[in-house]
């Protein structure tokens, strides 16, 4: 292997594979990188106008290095021969089968990369984990790897990534911090600054924090789990607010102004969502169980639960607002994806609180500017024939004859929704359920509507 890098090969060209190596490209003109994956059209979406996912600023950063030192392709078997470094960026999802089923980490894809490295890798390889996995994942990969014919050793390190879906590309570019974590051996050691000189085209040597393997991978669980225990913490408080008039916006501020506790991810919601935070705690719930500790695993499971409360809680308060039954009420939903200014809907809270709806029967009138309508009905396992659920292209096509007005993503450009024609459009009482806090609910009270938010008091 060169001390220099000069070929990288990213296998899984995903929400972290994509936007993590076009960055690396944009920044290190002088490296190849290869992204490949088994999904073809993936990859023909990935060279298309196009792209597979939506993140802001991705689009350009793709154009600008495509076809230059930017390759996305099927071809893994090549591309892993020719790499001097590997990033195995595959998915990991929750086991939905056997011992550790719906808590346990799949590592199945991961494996099956391991082995096409073992088979295909002509000379030493650095072998990186970039997707989230449980901690002493790296012995698995090594074990492979020393159960092959092959005589070489790869080094394997850990090197989780921290990006958040719509702030991808902003996060990768001015990361807090690039961790990397290897074994304290001679060659360990070597592969790590291997890979540091590569985030050293951009990041600061003081920002890559450099431990050993299990540090490194069990950090990336830990970060999530301590994120993701913010939002359930605030969405606790949410619930205490409606009952004592408090108001979570002003609790939140008034804590976060504490620099101990500081005033990022305190936004009460519906609950989080994303691919991420339910996977990875449900993973160090299952660790902490594997390593005998059930009081442990107990802490962060309430974590999980404290967000079920919360997406059943929003959804039961509009049912109860309209004594019980909205059979047949028209409910216009503003939002679908998990968070703004992404395309994906994996874990949405917004599919639980439509699918309770569902099961009520309203017709829900759904609009998201950016996820895919034969999306959205697969999400709520339903389809285009279905009378109760409408994709629009438009918000304002949600609002005529609906009852409410149900916001389950922050998109930006809600706020500037004419609301006093919506009112116009809607059946009366007209209510606004803001499961987001991002409306002027004065303004809309004053219009007319009968608003309900998250942790807030009632506009007189
Ligand atoms: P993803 O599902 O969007 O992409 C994974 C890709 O891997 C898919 O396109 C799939 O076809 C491909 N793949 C699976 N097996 C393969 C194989 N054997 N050969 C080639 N390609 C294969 O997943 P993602 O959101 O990019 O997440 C990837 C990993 O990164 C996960 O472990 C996740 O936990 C972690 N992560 C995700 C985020 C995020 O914001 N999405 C952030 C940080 C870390
Ligand atoms: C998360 C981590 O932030 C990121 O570091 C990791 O690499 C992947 O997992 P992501 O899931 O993309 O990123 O988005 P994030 O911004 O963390 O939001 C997750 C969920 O929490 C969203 O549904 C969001 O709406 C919700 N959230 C977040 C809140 O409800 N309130 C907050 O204050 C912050």
């Amino acid at each position: 292997m060169a001390s220099k890098i000069h070929k990288i090969c990213c296998v899984g060209a995903g929400y972290v594979g994509g936007p993590t190596m076009s960055m690396i490209a944009h920044k290190c003109p002088d490296i190849r990188i290869d992204v490949v994956d088994i999904n073809e059209k993936r990859i023909a979406a990935w060279n298309s106008e196009t792209l597979p996912i939506y993140e802001p600023g991705l689009s350009e950063l793709v154009t600008g290095s495509r076809g230059r030192n930017l390759f996305f392709s099927t071809e893994i078997e090549r591309a892993i021969r020719e790499a001097d470094i590997i990033f195995i960026s595959v998915n990991t999802p929750t086991k939905t089968y056997g011992q550790g089923a719906h808590r346990a980490a799949d590592l199945c894809y991961v494996e099956a990369v391991s082995r096409i490295i073992a088979e295909n890798a002509e000379e030493p390889k650095i072998v990186v984990e970039k997707s989230t996995i449980p901690v002493r994942t790296a012995e698995a990969i090594r074990a492979v790897f020393d159960a092959s014919d092959t005589e070489h050793h790869h080094e394997v390190l850990s090197n989780p990534e921290f990006l958040a879906e719509g702030t991808a590309i902003s996060d990768l570019e001015s990361p807090d911090r690039i961790l990397i974590g290897g074994e304290q051996t001679p060659g360990g050691l070597k592969a790590i600054n291997q890979l540091a000189d590569i985030y050293n085209h951009w990041v600061s040597e003081d920002k890559i924090i450099k431990t050993n393997l299990w540090s490194s991978e069990l950090s990336k669980l830990v970060a999530n789990a301590f994120l993701a225990q913010r939002v359930s913490s605030i969405n606790s408080i949410s619930a205490l607010c409606e009952k004592t008039g408090a108001n979570i916006d002003e609790v939140a501020k008034a804590i976060g102004s504490d620099s101990r506790i500081g005033p990022k991810f305190l936004k009460a919601s519906i609950g989080f969502g994303g691919s991420c935070f339910e996977k990875d705690l449900l993973n160090l719930v299952y660790l902490c169980e594997h390593f005998g500790l059930p009081e442990a695993a107990q802490y962060w499971e309430s974590v999980l639960q404290m967000n079920d409360w919360q997406k059943k809680r929003f959804a039961d308060q509009i049912v109860d607002s309209f004594f019980n039954t909205i059979n047949d009420k028209v409910i216009s939903i503003l939002g679908f994806a998990f968070k703004k200014d992404t395309n994906d809907t994996r874990k949405s809270p917004a599919i639980d609180v439509c699918k309770r709806l569902l099961d009520e029967k309203a017709k829900l009138l759904i609009y998201d500017p950016k996820v895919e309508v034969n999306k959205i009905y697969d999400d709520l396992g339903t389809d285009e024939e279905n009378p109760n659920v409408v994709i629009c292209s438009d918000p304002n096509q949600t609002f005529e004859n609906a009852q409410a007005i149900i916001t389950l993503t922050e998109w930006d450009a809600f706020k500037d929704i004419d609301y006093e024609a919506a009112y116009q459009a809607m059946q009366k009482p007209a209510w606004i359920f803001d499961g987001r806090n991002v409306l002027d609910h004065k303004k809309l009270t004053e219009i007319g509507f009968q608003v309900r938010s998250i942790g807030k008091p009632h506009e007189p």
